[in-house]
């Protein structure tokens, strides 16, 4: 049986470094449950860089949990517009609203309290109750993973829910009492796997951790941590078709499939020997004139969308039409679409 490793001697460290290393990041300052929220479930599925800009927007728009409870659906979206998962945005509105009518507008302070609302699962709780309240609370992300199951040489898959509660209690145990020391403790591990331990090539020579780490010493930080199997990605075939009639370009409501509840460009499955001209008798249009096509690829997380974009000139059509400065300015657009409006300059 190999050693148990010894998890104690983490903090002190890695706290050193984090003092001298840390990242300005906007949402590092002034940490209110809101900000550090909002800012958590946008890092969940995109990149710090990217998400600067959209944080800033989101919290000017929406300063409290107060103005995202009501705020217009279409103004949601608008404001996650690009960023994709917008399942997230939806159950931060949910959750906003459960904020108000149940607790008056305030986080709870408790950590199963918090797992309870709309979206808010062990990482974004974990990371709340540590962060902005200054809680005990460890928030495991893949950062998190990926050092730990380094410094340990833990060959459980992440994906094994018994590792991240095995994690979640080592890591409780040896937090800092609390206060700002807890805050630091939890962003100290997503900073180190961003800054050095990163996924390829990790700066080993210049971790704080090198003389506790396992996988440094017997040069397996490629092996860990162990990921699950990737799926294949189902592929298909779409045609999004830009129509262009005298009042504007069409847009309408997703019914189905991926991006449900969404705007799209009108769009269709191409079936085997399908044309896209097909697709446009079938929903009433004859007259029509093609004006440009072109091709591109957009990758969901479980599909892989091979896409035919059409821009066609109609007298009318049977969709809503909207200018476009409309659909830039007001008309939240998924980026599966928004590409295909690339075209119109390059034509
Ligand atoms: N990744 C996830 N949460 C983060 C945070 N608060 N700061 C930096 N990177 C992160
Ligand atoms: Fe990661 Fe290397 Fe530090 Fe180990 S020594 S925690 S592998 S950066």
């Amino acid at each position: 049986m190999m050693k148990e490793f010894d998890f104690k001697r983490i903090p002190a460290p890695l706290l050193l470094w984090y003092n001298t290393h840390k990242r300005d990041l906007p949402w590092r300052e002034n940490p209110t449950p809101y900000r550090v929220w909002v800012s958590e479930i946008m890092l969940q599925q995109t990149r710090v860089e990217a998400v600067k800009e959209y944080f800033a927007r989101f919290i000017t728009e929406l300063p409290d949990v107060f103005a995202l409870a009501v705020c217009e659906e279409e103004k949601l979206l608008k404001l996650w517009e690009g960023l994709g998962y917008y399942s997230r945005v939806r159950n931060l509105q949910k959750a906003a609203k459960v904020l108000v009518s149940v607790y008056g507008g305030e986080f709870p302070r408790d950590l199963a309290a918090l797992k309870d609302l709309p979206g808010i699962g062990s990482y974004t709780a974990g990371a709340i109750a540590s962060i902005a309240f200054g809680l005990p609370t460890p928030a495991v992300d893949g950062n998190v993973f990926r050092v730990a199951a380094r410094l340990e040489e833990n060959p459980t898959c992440i994906a094994d829910p018994k590792y991240r509660q095995y994690l979640e209690e080592r890591l409780s145990a040896v937090y800092p009492k609390s206060g700002e020391a807890c805050s630091a403790f939890t962003q100290s591990l997503f900073e180190l796997g961003a800054l050095l331990c990163k996924p390829q090539n990790p700066d080993c020579a210049q971790c704080p951790l090198q003389d506790l780490c396992r996988a440094r010493r017997n040069g397996t930080q490629a092996l860990f941590p162990v990921m699950p199997e990737k799926k294949a990605k189902r592929q298909e075939r779409v045609a999004v078709f830009l129509i262009e009639t005298p009042e504007g370009f069409c847009i309408r409501r997703r019914e189905e499939g991926v991006l449900r509840g969404m705007n799209e460009l009108p769009s269709a499955l191409l079936q085997d020997g399908e044309t896209p001209e097909e697709l446009l008798n079938e929903w009433g249009m004859y007259a029509f004139k093609e004006v440009a096509r072109k091709k591109y690829a957009h990758i969901f997380t479980h599909i892989r969308w091979d896409i035919t974009c059409v821009w066609v000139r109609a007298e009318s059509a049977p969709f809503d039409t909207y200018s476009l400065e409309e659909i830039e300015d007001s008309i939240s657009l998924p980026t599966a679409f928004k590409q295909c409006l690339g075209i119109l300059k390059e034509v």
